[in-house]
């Protein structure tokens, strides 16, 4: 057999996967998993349902999305950031968040191009610029306030930079960051002349007084900006594998070519049903943030009950705890990773380490923080036989 390409060798396999594996193995509590195992809202069967009636042909959908989709996704980016998207051109529906992300980094980037990332990030921002060539900078938040700092955003971000990928509310830290922040970030941006990628998949999931802030509320598309959710984050249905990406005409008429060439379209039974959905998603917010809310809580007593301090989470659906906290509990570890090993396989806990949301994953901050995931069932948090309830 012949070798496989040369840059498939920057390829690692995800941490998800291999602690997956170990959960398994030791038929632990899983926490590692970034995924909510809180049921399907109902909104979400009957729009599956009605689709299924609606849609007589079961045929691919425009490459763009389906309209009357791209319509309720621009909607609501009036509805509840006053920013004005054409659902004609202005919106491409992808195979989940991580394919916009994907798409964006293809159709922006060439080899050496310099791209600033904060770390820690989602893991699959990396192994795609990895094997474009990008020359990546990173931007270190630092825990516990993982904060967005003017003069550091100005000497990482500079006329050299072709793209930032900024990711709020932010996972794994939790942060919902401020209109300060978010004003220092765009006039950095602006000042440069890149590209910003926003990834908002949890735009709908915030728990503090600090409301979400669209990054199109700072910068508008046709200064560089481009946008990425999920609607299986949205609709806690992860499974579906439906976002969406938002970028200016000139810009996505080159991206959908991208897209025609990659898969050509996604779900249109999906992207129906979640047409239903967006139409009843301002009804359906405050019970999905009241589910989520009351898990956030739960796990965070039983930390504080067990007086492990960890860092408070403004949005998404992680909590980050220092690896040196569990010392109190008699565990004593050098890095996350050790910790999280030692959790699997003693204790029956699955809980993921940071290092590799970082570039740099040997740096102490990198290996500091473990990352527990509280979308899970009331029943779940009971069976973690190391914290006493
Ligand atoms: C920050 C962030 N961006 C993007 C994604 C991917 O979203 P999707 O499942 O829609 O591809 C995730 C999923 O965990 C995420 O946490």
């Amino acid at each position: 057999m012949k070798n496989s390409a040369t840059n498939l060798h920057v390829l690692e396999e995800s941490i998800f996967a291999q602690m997956t594996q170990k959960a398994i193995t030791h038929k632990a509590v899983n926490l590692a998993q970034g995924f909510p195992t809180l049921g399907v809202p109902l909104i979400v069967k009957d729009s599956f349902q009605k689709a299924l009636q609606v849609d007589e042909n079961h045929q691919y959908a425009p490459f763009q999305g389906v309209l009357s989709f791209r319509q309720q996704i621009s909607l609501y980016y009036k509805k509840f950031y006053d920013v004005t998207v054409d659902a004609g051109t202005e919106v491409l529906v992808t195979h989940g968040a991580t394919q916009a992300i994907y798409l964006t980094l293809m159709g922006l980037i060439d080899k050496g191009d310099e791209v600033v990332v904060f770390s820690p990030h989602y893991e699959s921002y990396l192994p795609a610029l990895k094997m474009l060539g990008a020359n990546i900078k990173e931007y270190l938040l630092t825990g516990p306030d993982f904060a967005l700092e003017e003069e550091k955003l100005n000497t990482i971000i500079t006329s050299k930079t072709k793209l930032v990928i900024f990711n709020n509310p932010h996972n794994p830290s939790g942060r919902v960051f401020t209109a300060k922040e978010l004003t220092f970030l765009a006039q950095a941006v602006r000042r440069s002349g890149c590209f910003l990628l926003s990834d908002e998949v949890y735009e709908f999931l915030t728990y503090g007084e600090e409301r979400h802030r669209c990054m199109g509320e700072f910068l508008s598309l046709e200064e560089g900006l481009l946008i990425c959710s999920s609607m299986g984050k949205t609709f806690g249905v992860t499974g579906h594998k439906i976002g969406h990406l938002i970028s200016s005409s000139i810009l996505m008429k080159k991206l959908g070519l991208l897209q025609q060439h990659q898969t050509f379209s996604v779900s249109k039974l999906a992207q129906m049903a979640f047409t239903y959905c967006l139409e009843g998603l301002e009804e359906y917010l405050p019970s999905f943030r009241q589910l989520y809310g009351k898990q956030r809580k739960e796990l965070m007593s039983l930390l504080a009950k067990n007086q492990l301090d960890f860092v408070i989470p403004e949005g998404s659906y992680f909590i980050l705890v220092d690896h040196r906290e569990f010392e109190k509990k008699g565990i004593k570890s050098s890095s996350g990773k050790e910790l999280c090993d030692i959790l699997v396989t003693k204790h029956q806990l699955a809980a993921i380490p940071c290092h590799s949301f970082y570039l740099n994953s040997n740096s102490s901050e990198a290996q500091r923080y473990i990352r527990l995931c509280f979308a899970k069932e009331s029943k779940t948090f009971k069976e973690i036989k190391i914290l006493a309830h």
